[in-house]
């Protein structure tokens, strides 16, 4: 006897359909998953087996095979649990009814509980899509896959349950839709706590209102890793595109909360200088998105930049650019989306007191520029704003004034970021930072007066083409922070000012 249930598989961030097939004969008994299963899956049958039995059935004992198709997609991971188990249950006779248009999702534990897996969000969406009306998850997924109208969700919480549903002898209840509130945040870490560092906190203000890098140098204590950690506080709020996308990424990985089942705040993700190659950029035997990904829409905050390994950084190169990376493994290649904030901290140099107005360095110049030259030309060209922090001032640190709040700056972001996605609507862009070349012209005029200083500067500084358009962009932005339309003499002037750091430290 032969059976079909629909189930769903991930690739990258996309989802697609597999049917289950199984096909119970006679013969030595025996069970076979076909349909490039990894060993994940291979795992699987023990599982179902001792489910089956532990539920109140009989494992039937006949030739079993298992088909996942479509057969030329590597299939991973170990929600095919549940569909495996219905399918063959379904051969067997002890279950005759399963309604249409359903898709089935789970890994089993040996008990017959239905358990969470990864992915559940894309996978609905991917179901609504193709024309499901019904999907069966495991209950902890529930609240997730119910963010997604227009498909009945039925919590599963273990075999017998979903057995008992199927023939009709105990319906589950519907999930009610998810209702889905996006609260302002709160955040405990906030600028008004920051003492002095008006500058580092403009350029941060910039950043955030335009989506542009940071490149933070200063020594230690100056307050590099304290003036970043708050910038969460002050990014601009997500849109619902925005929301669905980065809590996509996050159900693959498996780091949703269970008590928000989006993604409701901008992610700021702050890898280990440790952290590996693949666990930066993603990959792995199972695949999965790395910090970068992650970072998707949010910020990537890589503390102590020098101390990655130059290697690991240098794949950050075509991904800061493209926003997507592609990974390429033995039968398939994959793309996770990665359009992330880059903000970076480094000291000067291994003591840490290079350039320091009133402490004495005690490197040698070799030593400065082997520190420095961890930060590739190419990837320093790619940080848009770059800031030095100088060490706060006592009558600065001593001073009992109040500060301008986080939320203060952040309705100026908000404000900024809604005139940028008003004017780049068209080209399907909503942040200055991503405004392609093409388009520069004539999304950011200038000032007779801002042209010939651009000019000026562009001859004396040596810029290259892409450190042009940067200073483009971030005057762009600068000018959206003062609601003009025209880019002007100071914009452009203060633009150039965040370019011109790397000649005090890497052009000696
Ligand atoms: N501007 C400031 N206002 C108030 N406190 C500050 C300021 N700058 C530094 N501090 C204090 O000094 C501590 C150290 O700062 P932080 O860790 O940010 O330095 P850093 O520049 O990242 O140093 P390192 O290079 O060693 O990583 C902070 O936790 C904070 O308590
Ligand atoms: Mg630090």
């Amino acid at each position: 006897m032969n059976s079909k249930i629909f189930s769903m598989g991930i690739n990258g961030l996309e989802a697609f359909v597999v049917t289950i097939e199984s096909d119970i004969s006679n013969g030595i008994p025996s069970c076979e998953i076909v349909g490039l299963p990894d060993a994940s899956i291979k795992e699987s049958k023990n599982r179902v087996r001792a489910a089956i039995k532990n539920s109140g059935f009989k494992f039937p004992v006949s030739r079993i095979i298992i088909n996942l198709a479509p057969a030329d997609i590597r299939k991973a991971g170990s929600l095919y649990d549940l569909p495996i188990l219905l399918s063959i249950l379904k051969s067997n006779g002890k279950i005759t009814d399963i309604p249409e248009k359903s898709a089935f999702i789970g890994e089993l534990s040996l008990s017959g509980d239905i358990c969470p897996v990864n992915g559940v969000l894309p996978m609905t969406i991917h179901a609504k899509q193709n024309g499901f009306e019904n999907i069966f998850v495991p209950e902890k997924n529930a609240v997730e896959a119910a963010t997604i109208s227009g498909i009945n969700v039925y919590p599963v919480k273990n075999v017998r349950e979903i057995t008992d549903h199927l023939q009709k002898e105990k319906n589950i209840s519907p999930q009610p839709q998810t209702n889905i509130q996006i609260k302002p945040s709160e955040f405990t870490l906030d600028f008004s706590q920051v003492k002095g560092q008006y500058n580092v906190k403009r350029a941060l203000e910039i950043a955030a209102a335009g989506n542009h890098n940071v490149l933070l140098i200063g020594p230690p204590g100056s307050g590099k890793s304290m003036l970043a950690k708050r910038l969460p506080s002050i990014l601009p709020e997500m849109t619902f595109d925005e929301i669905i996308e980065t809590t996509k990424i996050h159900s693959i990985a498996g780091i949703l909360q269970n008590n928000s089942p989006l993604v409701t705040q901008r992610p700021f993700r702050t890898p280990h200088h440790t952290t590996s190659t693949a666990g930066l950029s993603g990959g792995g035997s199972i695949p999965q998105p790395g910090e970068i990904s992650l970072a998707h829409n949010g910020v990537l905050f890589l503390d102590e930049l020098s101390e990655f390994s130059r290697a690991t950084i240098e794949t950050l190169r075509q991904p800061i650019e493209e926003g997507i990376i592609t990974l390429s493994r033995a039968k398939i290649a994959l793309s996770y989306p990665c359009s992330f904030m880059l903000i970076a901290a480094t000291n000067p140099c291994p003591c840490g007191y290079f350039g320091h107005p009133n402490k004495q360095c005690t490197c040698s110049p070799a030593a400065v520029s082997r520190y420095l030259s961890k930060i590739s030309g190419p990837l320093l060209d790619r940080m848009d704003i770059h800031v030095e922090v100088s060490p706060v001032n006592f009558e600065n640190l001593s001073s009992t004034e109040m500060l301008e709040t986080s939320e203060t700056i952040r309705k100026r972001v908000n404000e900024a970021r809604n005139i940028q996605k008003e004017r780049l609507k068209l080209i399907n862009v909503n942040s200055n930072s991503k405004i392609p070349a093409h388009m520069l012209q004539k999304t950011c005029p200038l000032t007779e007066k801002a042209k010939s200083i651009l000019e000026k500067a562009f001859n004396k500084l040596g810029l290259s083409a892409r450190g042009y358009d940067k200073i483009l962009k971030i005057s762009r932005t600068i000018a959206d922070l003062d609601k003009k339309e025209k880019i002007d003499f100071d914009h452009i002037c203060e633009a150039i000012q965040y370019r011109s750091l790397d000649r005090k430290y890497w052009q000696k």
